[in-house]
């Protein structure tokens, strides 16, 4: 038989066999995914790490246990990402060499992630259920991190500082001469006190109290229900206060601890998925960051809200 022969039959495979043929093909695409050793693995209760492990680990650890239906290609390049992306952000086998401090702040973040709605991934629960992390879970996990938080509730430091701050802005208080300005060129944006606030969340594990407010842009999106992507011209503020508790148990807030916001410009903050970042802290208004890099931050942790245009807060429908 001649060689221009072949290709020429090929030409006339069926298109089944030809797509199976291609199905078969990619299964020795396997780029290697593997599992390295676990040198610090994460320590907590049992009801607390059960549900860590059976809805996480998959992807934030190198426990990572695929059934065969994830190694079959093309998903298994879609897990394989996954778990790459997913270690690389949070890996509760090496959870041991994160200081303390970090510690806490990751496991606030892991269970806002969850109550959000963003982890773990969807299209991993759907193929997987046993990893649903029901209300009770999720009741369980924050218990846990409002147990690892430190400060008991209304000491008294935190309501001296209330009063100074108090004092310091009755009328005719000194006003900071210049307007302060984020490395990444934003301005402080004395305005917000003056938005709607749209949310309020507690930071339970380390006794602050936030508001989120919107400027009249958010409301009239919220309104059109116009929320993803928000429009331009949108801008959040999420202010955080001290809580203050009294010997009742009612709760305000204590001193200014800092101001945040967001503001959406598709153009002009393309390069930081269209939002403006930047954040005030204390009563002085110190902006954040040493340089403009410091926006990589935020939006790491906003990441996962990726599918509703990097925003967590979700108003309420009406
Ligand atoms: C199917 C894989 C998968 C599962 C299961 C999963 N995640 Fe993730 N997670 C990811 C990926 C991928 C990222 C990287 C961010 C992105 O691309 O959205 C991520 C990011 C995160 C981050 C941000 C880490 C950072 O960069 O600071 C947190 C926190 C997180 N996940 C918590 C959880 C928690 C808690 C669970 C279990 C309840 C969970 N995830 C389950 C895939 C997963
Ligand atoms: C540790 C994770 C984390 C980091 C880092 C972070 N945020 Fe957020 N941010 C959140 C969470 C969670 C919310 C949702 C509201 C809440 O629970 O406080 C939020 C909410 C916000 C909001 C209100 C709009 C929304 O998404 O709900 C603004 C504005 C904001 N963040 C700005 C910033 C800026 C600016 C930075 C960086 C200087 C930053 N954030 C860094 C976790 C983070």
């Amino acid at each position: 038989m001649s060689a221009v022969a072949k290709p020429f039959r090929r030409l006339f495979l069926p298109a089944g066999a030809m797509l199976g043929a291609a199905f078969v093909g990619i299964q020795f695409v396997h780029p290697p995914l593997e599992n390295p050793p676990v040198t610090g693995d994460f320590q907590a209760p049992v009801a607390v790490k059960s549900i860590v492990q059976r809805a996480c680990y998959d992807c934030h650890s190198n426990q990572t246990n695929l059934r065969w239906f994830d190694k079959v290609a093309p998903v298994y390049w879609q897990v394989a990402d996954h778990v790459k992306d997913g270690r690389a952000g949070l890996n509760f086998s090496t959870w041991q060499s994160l200081p303390p401090a970090d510690q806490k702040a990751k496991l606030w973040e892991a269970v806002n992630q969850i109550i959000a709605g963003a982890m773990p991934l969807n299209e991993y629960t759907l193929a997987h259920p046993a990893a649903k992390v029901s209300a009770q879970d999720v009741a369980v996990l924050k218990q846990y991190v409002a147990s690892l938080a430190k400060n008991p509730p209304a000491d008294t430091a935190k309501l001296n500082a209330a009063d100074r701050q108090y004092r310091h802005w009755q009328p005719g208080a000194a006003q900071p001469a210049a307007v302060p300005v984020a490395p990444n060129g934003i301005a402080y944006l004395p305005d917000y006190k003056n938005w709607q606030a749209i949310s309020t969340t507690e930071r339970f594990d380390n006794g602050t109290m936030r508001v989120i407010f919107g400027n009249a842009v958010a409301v009239k999106a919220i309104r059109d229900k116009h929320i993803n992507p928000w429009p331009n011209g949108t801008a959040f503020a999420k202010v955080a206060w001290d809580q203050l508790a009294d010997a009742q148990g009612n709760v305000r807030p204590g001193a200014f601890k800092q101001v945040e916001y967001m503001l959406k410009d598709d153009q002009k903050y393309a390069a930081t998925k269209g939002w403006g970042w930047a954040r005030f802290k204390t009563p002085k208004l110190v902006p954040y960051g040493k340089t403009a890099l410091f926006t990589t931050e935020c939006i790491r942790c906003h990441q996962p809200m990726k599918n509703n245009d990097f925003v967590f807060t979700q108003p309420l429908s009406h």
